[in-house]
């Protein structure tokens, strides 16, 4: 059976989070709501993709501060329950179509090494690595304590035109 949904892409707001559950802890979601402070300075844009419920069900956020010249794709994640139908595409197809719109010309991102799935797809999409870096966020562990977790990710760019 196959069915077909229609899916539109806005930006995402406050109220969005308590339906954002899917897209980790709460720690998550304080960084989250945080990231979303930083858009009325022009700083960042926050993109949510929904079905007609209008319930994100895709997110990704926009830096715009990150790579002078470029526009810094971060925190990208699908509903579990929807992954490999295309989403994630559309998703960084939209990103890029803004970082065209504020006059940049390249994207850039960063994939935590051994994230094997989202590497392949952002090499289908066209994305090249150019180096490593320590990376890290907070994450929510045993009794909800806030722990570090230090990793390595690999930088990846496209140039858009
Ligand atoms: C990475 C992530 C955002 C990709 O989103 P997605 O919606 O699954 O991405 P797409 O569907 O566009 O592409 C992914 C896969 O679907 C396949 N696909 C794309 N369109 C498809 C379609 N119409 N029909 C069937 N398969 C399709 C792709 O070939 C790709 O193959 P894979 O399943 O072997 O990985 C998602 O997996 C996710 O949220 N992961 C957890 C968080 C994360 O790792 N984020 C990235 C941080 S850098």
């Amino acid at each position: 059976m196959l069915a077909t949904i229609p899916v539109t892409v806005r930006d995402l707001v406050v109220d969005d989070l308590p339906a954002c559950s899917w897209s980790g802890s709460p720690v998550h979601l304080r960084y989250v709501a945080a990231e979303l402070e930083r858009v009325p300075r022009g700083e960042v844009d926050y993109l949510a993709l929904c079905p007609p419920s209008g319930l994100p069900v895709g997110m990704a956020l926009l830096d715009w501060t990150v790579v002078p010249g470029a526009g810094h794709i971060g925190q990208l994640a699908v509903h579990p329950a929807l992954r490999s139908c295309g989403l994630g595409t559309l998703l960084i197809g939209q990103a890029e179509a803004r970082i065209v719109a504020r006059g940049r010309d390249r994207a850039d991102l960063r994939v935590e090494v051994g994230n094997g799935r989202a590497r392949a797809l952002y090499e289908r999409l066209g994305y090249e690595a150019y180096g490593e870096a320590p990376d890290g966020w907070d994450q929510e562990g045993p009794d909800g304590m806030v722990v570090r977790y230090e990793t390595t990710s690999t930088l990846m760019r496209k140039q858009l035109r």
